[in-house]
């Protein structure tokens, strides 16, 4: 049997209720909330949850090296660009950038492979025993990194105990020596040895391909055996000088 609560009986359940430390009136039935998840809207819920792992960006080094080589329009903004390269190791293993030596705008751009002890050290490409023959190379053929030769390698820092280049720090280091050249502007790239073949004309077999003019990046290039080479096989000497008499004849024939 219902019985309707009069006024005073009211007030004094609701006094009593206020003694015991309620303090707002909310519902009449008490809510399960542990039960209310699925109700809640949906974009609650999405709120609510933990935020998907973030994935890490994969990097193009590729990519990266050619966006920064592109936006270099001059020899110092180009070295600055590759100061700031960060997606080769080999930079963390390496004293100095080896970015140039000799004379920007000469007719001939000497390529080499990478720097050693010596070339690392100094921050200049071809200053070891392996330089000192390329220079003796040049002056033969009345050429000098102090006049008319302006010299760079593929990688600018050096490999860990002078390995090999890999493959992908070749590939992430061609932009920026690509743009190199464009902006040294010479007549004529010499390649020493088969790294530079690599980079450039992207074949090896130096054997094949010394003494053999080709054309790469809009300049006529010419295939060399590398100095460092030439130290230790002294008989491949004859065919370096034969090549550097190729490289006199074109230059002349291009004056
Ligand atoms: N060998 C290279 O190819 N480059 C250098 O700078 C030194 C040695």
């Amino acid at each position: 049997m219902e019985s309707e609560l009069d006024y005073w009986s009211a007030r004094a359940l609701l006094e009593w209720q206020v003694e015991l430390g309620a303090t707002e009136a909310m519902m009449d039935a008490p809510i399960d909330r542990f039960g209310l998840e699925d109700q809640k809207p949906k974009a609650a819920r999405a709120a609510d949850a933990p935020p998907p792992p973030v994935k890490p960006k994969t990097i193009d080094p590729v990519a990266e090296a050619t966006k920064a080589a592109q936006g270099a329009d001059a020899l110092p903004s180009l070295r600055a660009a590759m100061e700031a390269f960060e997606h080769c190791d080999l930079k963390r293993g390496a004293r100095n950038l080896v970015f140039c030596d000799g004379q920007a705008g000469a007719r001939v751009m000497i390529i080499g492979e990478a720097p050693g002890r010596d070339e690392d050290l100094q921050g200049k490409p071809f200053v070891g025993r392996a330089g000192q023959l390329l220079d003796k190379m040049l002056a033969a053929i009345d050429l000098s990194r102090d006049q008319n030769v302006y010299i760079t390698n593929v990688l600018p820092w050096r490999p860990p105990q002078n390995r090999d280049p890999l493959p992908a720090e070749i590939a992430m280091l061609v932009p920026f020596l690509e743009r190199h050249v464009a902006l040294a502007q010479p007549d004529v790239l010499v390649l020493m040895g088969n790294i530079s073949c690599q980079a450039v004309l992207g074949k090896r077999g130096i054997t094949r391909l010394r003494g053999q003019w080709e054309q790469a990046w809009g300049k006529p290039v010419i295939p060399m055996f590398h100095p460092a080479y030439l130290l230790r096989q002294s008989h491949a000497k004859r065919q370096a000088w034969a090549d550097l008499l190729e490289l006199r004849a074109r230059l002349n024939s291009l004056n």
